[in-house]
């Protein structure tokens, strides 16, 4: 089948070169000219496990191309994916003017019956809304079809191509045939694809997100409540986590959830419910609960060093939200470097794949550097944002030669407490026991 995926960012780029994958002569189109020059060369654009072999077969065996213009792009495309971004506008409802100047631009170029597919995070309405966009200008027949996307950087390529369900939402039977068949290579073990009507499907998205959010956060303050009374969440997690009814995954405490879906996901479906005259009780704690959670081992900061932050220097481990990508959009890690900086501190940053990206927006107000015991040189604490692997067993011995303060600030609990008694340490992380060091 031939297609075009419109938006090749962290979504559209993982789209493309997986539906080429299976067969499909792809072309993926994107505005940005830096980064399809780039593509068209062959150099990938985004760090995603897997994903660059892929890109270079799929290009060699011409299934796979990149352009910035749209009429070439969508050219015989039986298919059309938008995958847009959707940011927050001011009020916290999705931004749809990616997706409906795209809209616009379409109607006059379509040459046959295609199916538009919206991939993009977007509220219930949008498929109508880019019907009538399309329309506006289109002689042939079309059908706007909402397929959210429900990848999760890091393991992008892996959910993509083995997915625990595809969501579908279309009440055209055209569409549906023709998305059955695109699908079928990737639902072969039994994992459902979920059909229902665009509305729906739309919603399901923000619901996933949400939930999830929402998972994190009651965690998050499970581990609060740990701190003051003296017990310890990774107990607590195991004991409610092999609940089959509640699972153990998203019960893991820490300073926060960020990313580009989740912060703004959360605050769009409110403003959607607000919009609809319902008040999401629950998200609006949650939004709050995770603007203070992404901050505070800042207090626990401050506390150690009695209030004397200025000049002191901190090796900062992670800088992208999640471990696996280059993704620093909403990282937690960036609200506690500024944090860190307005109290004086030198931060000395290391993260395995992000640091190019933090390099963009912070420029020289921190230090890089290629490893972590690099960083930590000389340093009066390390501070643990983002759970990468190679953080979890460090060698201690080094670590404890380098290192100017024998502290560490932990977001994510790599830790194990005896260890961290043994070792000496001070050990401040989230929802156990305050190790004091020696
Ligand atoms: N990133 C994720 O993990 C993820 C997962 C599921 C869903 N989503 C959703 O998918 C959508 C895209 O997210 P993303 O992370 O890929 O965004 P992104 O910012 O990485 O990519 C979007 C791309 O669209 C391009 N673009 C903007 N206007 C364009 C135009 N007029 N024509 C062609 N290209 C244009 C941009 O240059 C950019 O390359 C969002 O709605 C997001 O919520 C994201």
């Amino acid at each position: 089948m031939k297609i075009a995926v419109v938006g090749t960012g962290y979504v559209g780029l993982v789209t493309g070169t997986c539906f080429a994958e299976t067969g499909n002569t792809v072309t993926c189109v994107d505005i940005d000219k830096e980064k399809v020059k780039k593509l068209q060369n062959g150099t990938i654009t985004i760090y995603e496990p897997g994903l660059e072999q892929l890109f270079e077969r799929n290009i060699k065996q011409e299934r796979l191309s990149f352009t910035t213009d749209l009429a070439e792009g969508i050219k015989d495309a039986k298919i059309i994916f938008l995958a847009l971004p959707t940011p927050p506008g001011e009020d916290g409802s999705a931004d749809l003017k990616y997706i409906l100047k795209v809209a616009d631009d379409l109607g006059p170029l379509l040459s046959d019956y295609t199916v538009i597919v919206d991939k993009s995070t977007v509220p219930v309405g949008t498929a109508d809304k880019v019907h009538a966009k399309i329309a506006a200008h289109a002689k042939v027949d079309f059908d706007v079809v909402s397929n959210p996307e429900f990848l999760r950087e890091g393991v992008a390529v892996e959910d993509f191509m083995k997915p625990d369900r595809v969501v579908i939402g279309t009440t055209s039977p055209r569409a549906r045939k023709i998305m059955e068949t695109l699908y079928a290579p990737y639902v072969r073990q039994g994992n459902p694809i979920i059909f229902m009507d665009e509305r729906s499907a739309e919603l399901t998205k923000y619901a996933a997100n949400a939930f999830l959010a929402t998972k994190i956060t009651f965690m998050n303050e499970i581990a609060n409540v740990c701190e003051l009374v003296g017990a310890d969440v990774d107990a607590v997690r195991k004991g409610v986590g092999t609940d089959s009814r509640i699972g153990k995954r998203f019960l893991f405490p820490g300073i926060g959830y960020g990313g580009s879906c989740f912060p703004k996901d959360v605050q769009a479906l409110a403003k959607s419910a607000q919009d609809a005259q319902y008040d999401f009780r629950i998200l609006r704690s949650v939004m709050d609960v995770n603007e203070d959670q992404k901050t505070r081992l800042i207090a626990r900061v401050k506390e150690h060093f009695k209030g004397h932050l200025k000049g002191k220097s901190i090796a900062f481990w992670g800088l992208s939200f999640k471990p696996h990508t280059d993704d620093i959009r909403e990282a937690p890690a960036l609200y506690n470097i500024e944090a860190l900086l307005q109290e004086g501190v030198t931060v000395r940053a290391h993260d395995p794949e992000a640091i190019e990206n933090v390099r963009r927006i912070m420029g020289d107000k921190i230090q890089y550097f290629e490893t972590p015991y690099d960083a930590a040189e000389g340093a009066d604490a390390i501070f643990i944002s983002t759970e990468w692997p190679e953080f979890r067993t460090p060698d201690f011995e080094k670590l404890n030669t380098i290192l100017k303060g024998k502290v560490i600030f932990d977001g994510r609990n790599l830790y194990d407490l005896d260890l961290m008694k043994d070792q000496g340490y001070a050990y401040f992380s989230i929802g156990r026991e305050v190790i004091n060091g020696k």
